[in-house]
């Protein structure tokens, strides 16, 4: 058993990382303005932007293993507020890494397939990255200091995540299912590709992990395949028995949001299943999964 400090632990990936790590580990929920939505993993506030905060809680409970999970997420809030976005991202991260290097804890920092321009696709570890959004730049200057401040980080990029919503960020999936459920079509992108990632993978990743203290350096978690965000709606469609009626063809050269988004962000996994033996999983068998534990 070990000790975990997730950051950012009532977003979508933190509940997950909660419910996939807290039957066989002491597991502690850092959390900023919401409330962990999962019983019994010791919530504790922690502002990652706050560096005097970072050290104390993590001198109080000398984690094993941080999991830094915490972001401004959504590419569009980061363009509309930089700032806050550069403070959580970068700031926020090198006040973990230093902590995590004079505590002594091993650090699995959250990257993402957007620090790739998306010009290629199928990125692998070594790949060139480039970022087009506010986003994009923040999470590259973060790794770029994980990797400065402690070498033994791991850095783990994930692709857009699906999985089971916490209470404060519902998710992806769970938004589809609402306006399926008013019978309303949802536009899925037919020229944007991306790799989705299930996200209870990245807690068996950081089981993982533990069991291999050697293992540092960039690791790709995508899900087994390069999929269209219109194939990936073709595949919840099939799985919860909506009619294909309600899915929308689009192109992502329409959309209205604020950040730029790169076409082709798909991400091979082969490094992680050779070092850690985790194969990433395909969106049908992730989406089955998800259905039946539900
Ligand atoms: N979602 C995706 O599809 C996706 C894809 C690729 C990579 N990622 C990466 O995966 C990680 C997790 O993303 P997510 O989807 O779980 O994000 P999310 O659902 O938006 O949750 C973000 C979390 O960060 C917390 N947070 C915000 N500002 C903070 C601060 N100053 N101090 C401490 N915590 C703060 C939020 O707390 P409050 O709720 O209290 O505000 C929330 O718990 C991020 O690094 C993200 O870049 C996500």
């Amino acid at each position: 058993m070990a000790r975990i400090l997730i950051t950012g632990a009532t977003g979508f990936l933190g509940h997950n990382l909660l419910l996939g790590l807290k039957t066989d580990h002491e597991v502690w929920a850092g959390y900023y303005r919401n409330r962990p939505g999962v019983p019994d993993c010791n919530p504790v506030p922690l502002d990652v932007s706050e560096e005097s905060r970072v050290v104390e809680q993590m001198s109080r409970i000398r984690p094993d293993m941080v999991v830094h999970a915490a972001a401004i997420s959504r590419p569009d809030d980061c363009e509309r507020d930089p700032d806050v976005a550069r403070r959580v991202i970068v700031d926020g991260t090198r006040n973990v890494a230093r902590a995590c290097r004079e505590a002594g804890a091993r650090l699995a920092h959250i990257s993402t397939d957007l620090v790739f321009d998306g010009s290629k696709g199928n990125y692998l570890e070594e790949d060139e990255v480039h970022g087009i959004s506010v986003y994009s730049r923040a999470k590259i200057e973060a790794e770029t200091i994980v990797r400065a401040v402690d070498s033994s980080a791991v850095i783990l990029r994930v692709a857009v995540l699906y999985g089971a919503g916490s209470p404060a960020y519902a998710g992806y999936v769970a938004n589809v299912l609402r306006q399926w459920g008013k019978g309303e079509p949802v536009t899925f992108y037919t020229d944007q590709y991306r790799s989705p990632t299930y996200a209870p993978q990245v807690a068996e990743c950081v089981n993982r992990l533990l069991r291999d203290p050697e293992v540092c350096g960039i690791l790709h978690l995508g899900g087994a395949e390069r999929l269209s965000r219109f194939d990936f709606g073709v595949l919840l469609a099939r799985q919860v028995g909506a009619p294909e009626s309600l899915l929308r063809p689009g192109s992502m050269w329409d959309a209205k949001g604020a950040a730029p988004r790169g076409a082709d962000c798909s991400l091979v996994s082969a490094k992680i299943k050779r070092l850690l033996g985790l194969e990433a999983m395909s969106c049908a068998a992730g989406l089955r999964h998800l259905f039946s534990v539900k």
